[in-house]
């Protein structure tokens, strides 16, 4: 890996990251005509989010061009689910060489992306990735370099940006609410059933996920970084594996057909699902993926606990938790500043009863129409010191993540050029910042030691990244 020398932070160089940073229109106003997309990687995420879901509501500007998964089994199954008639393609190559898309959208193991952007630049099209960027930083930097080398832009799919509710909180902290910014707190709870799937799959292995440093915890990394608006510059970490994989006493290979199931809490039944058993079990001959793996699997090297520090270049201060065994799932977050503190939340059980509470007690009082159901929003508590605490409610939209996901697709289909004045949309350098916190976190976790990120590849922390 080329290492490029650390360039001090100034005022200079905040300027250079808004060039740097290609935040912009995603593809080229193809001049009219549909833009021709192929995709790699017909797993879940692929044929519904990125497939079915754009050929049902963009297919008036979108044309699928090719498709291409290295299992030819849930290439033929991605493709009838998705209801297109492009060919399929077991060679990417050969996919590019006789598509030539305008757009190539990359949703393979995370460990493989770095291959399918950097080639996808080099055949000319415009790449949109899905989290995670990449699992390392000397993949990272080979990305960094093609995209310069190539002139074509790199988009990632942070959909979590788009949330009304996360984009309330980056507006109450770009006009500076509770005053200058000094320190967050920010936890997520995986529950045992969401949390338990990383577990089941390719996840559960470093060479593959990076760990849920990168996998998951990437989405929160991007949030922070977007949220403070500044580049991480050291990262401390501590992570164990001490309640999946190796800890039990007993496991099996798979669900289906264990001896264990039951007496074992997270036996699941994949059997059930008629959706996953097409796309997985009956092509499981074809590579030997087993979707439903044992959770308690002894190959399992990721870590199940994990809390990270980061200190920005503007001298805020995280601390952040990733636990993947809670009772429920949600987050907790607190952004502390100097005249005072924003606290919000999600999922939390006995908030969310006691919320509930509250809007039916005010809709009754509101409403004599006793059909009228409360209304549903999330929550976020701005205090001020030596004031008021004030609860403002953001409204819950329909749709995937509080309507963000569909707001991602506009974003990137049909309204490319739209005004983006909260900096929603992600480019490389976003891409980058995010995974570099999870890879500096893993290798402080091995190493014992705090990384700076400045040390990982060329890319310079910035104190603003001038959105
Ligand atoms: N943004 C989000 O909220 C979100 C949600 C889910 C998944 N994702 C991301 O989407 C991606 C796919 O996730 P998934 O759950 O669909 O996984 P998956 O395992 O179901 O699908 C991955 C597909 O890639 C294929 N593949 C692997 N290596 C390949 C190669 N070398 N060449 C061609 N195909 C290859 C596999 O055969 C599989 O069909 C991951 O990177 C994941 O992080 C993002």
């Amino acid at each position: 890996m080329k290492r490029r020398n650390f360039i001090k932070t100034s005022g200079a160089v905040v300027a250079g990251s808004m060039l740097l940073n290609p935040s912009g229109a995603m593809a080229a106003n193809f001049a009219g005509k549909k833009t021709r997309v192929a995709l790699v990687g017909t797993g879940v995420r692929g044929i519904s989010f990125w497939g079915k879901t754009i050929v049902e509501n963009f297919s008036d500007i979108v044309e699928y061009v090719g498709l291409c998964d290295i299992n030819p089994g849930r290439l033929a199954f991605g493709k009838s689910f998705m209801g297109v008639d492009c060919p399929t393609f077991t060679n990417f190559d050969e996919m590019m060489k006789q598509t030539k898309p305008d757009m190539l959208i990359v949703t393979t193991v995370d460990s493989t992306h770095h291959e399918f952007i950097i080639k996808g630049l080099e055949y000319g099209a415009e790449v949109l990735t899905e989290k995670p960027f990449t699992t390392d930083e000397v993949k990272c930097q080979a990305i960094l370099d093609a995209e310069k080398k190539y002139n074509k832009k790199v988009t990632v799919g942070f959909n979590y940006r788009f949330n009304p509710h996360y984009t309330k909180l980056r507006e109450l902290l770009k006009e500076k609410r509770v005053g200058k910014l000094t320190s967050v707190d920010f936890h997520w709870y995986l529950n045992v059933y969401h949390g338990a799937s990383y577990f089941r799959r390719w996840h559960g292995l470093r060479e593959h996920s990076g760990t849920l440093l990168i996998h998951k915890a990437s989405h929160h990394f991007d949030l922070l970084n977007w949220w403070i608006d500044s580049d991480p510059v050291e990262v401390s970490a501590y992570g164990m594996l001490e309640h999946y994989g190796k800890n039990n006493p007993f496991r099996g290979a798979k669900c289906r057909g264990c001896e264990h199931k039951d007496k074992c809490k997270f036996f699941w039944d994949i059997t059930g699902n008629e959706h996953l058993m097409k796309l997985y079990v009956e092509n499981e001959h074809h590579d030997g993926y087993i979707r439903d793996s044992c959770v308690w699997r002894n190959e399992i090297d990721i870590f199940d606990k994990m809390s990270v520090q980061i200190k920005y270049a503007n001298d805020v201060q995280v601390n952040y938790s990733l636990t993947t065994y809670s009772p429920y799932e949600g987050m907790t977050i607190a952004f502390n500043g100097m005249n005072g503190r924003i606290d919000s939340w999600d999922g939390i059980p006995w908030r969310r009863k006691e919320k509930l509470e509250q809007a039916e007690l005010h809709t009754k009082e509101m409403s004599q129409d006793k059909e009228n159901k409360p209304a549903d929003y999330e929550e976020i508590f701005v205090s001020d010191n030596f004031g008021e605490t004030n609860l403002l409610k953001v409204p819950r939209e329909r749709g995937g993540h509080g309507g963000g996901d569909k707001r991602l697709h506009d974003r990137v289909f049909r309204n490319p050029e739209s005004p983006d004045p909260y900096g929603h949309f992600a480019g490389s350098r976003d891409g980058a910042m995010s995974i570099l916190i999870g890879t500096a976190a893993r290798k402080s976790i091995d190493e014992g030691r705090p990384i700076k990120i400045a040390d990982l590849t060329d890319l310079v922390p910035y104190p603003s990244r001038g959105v």
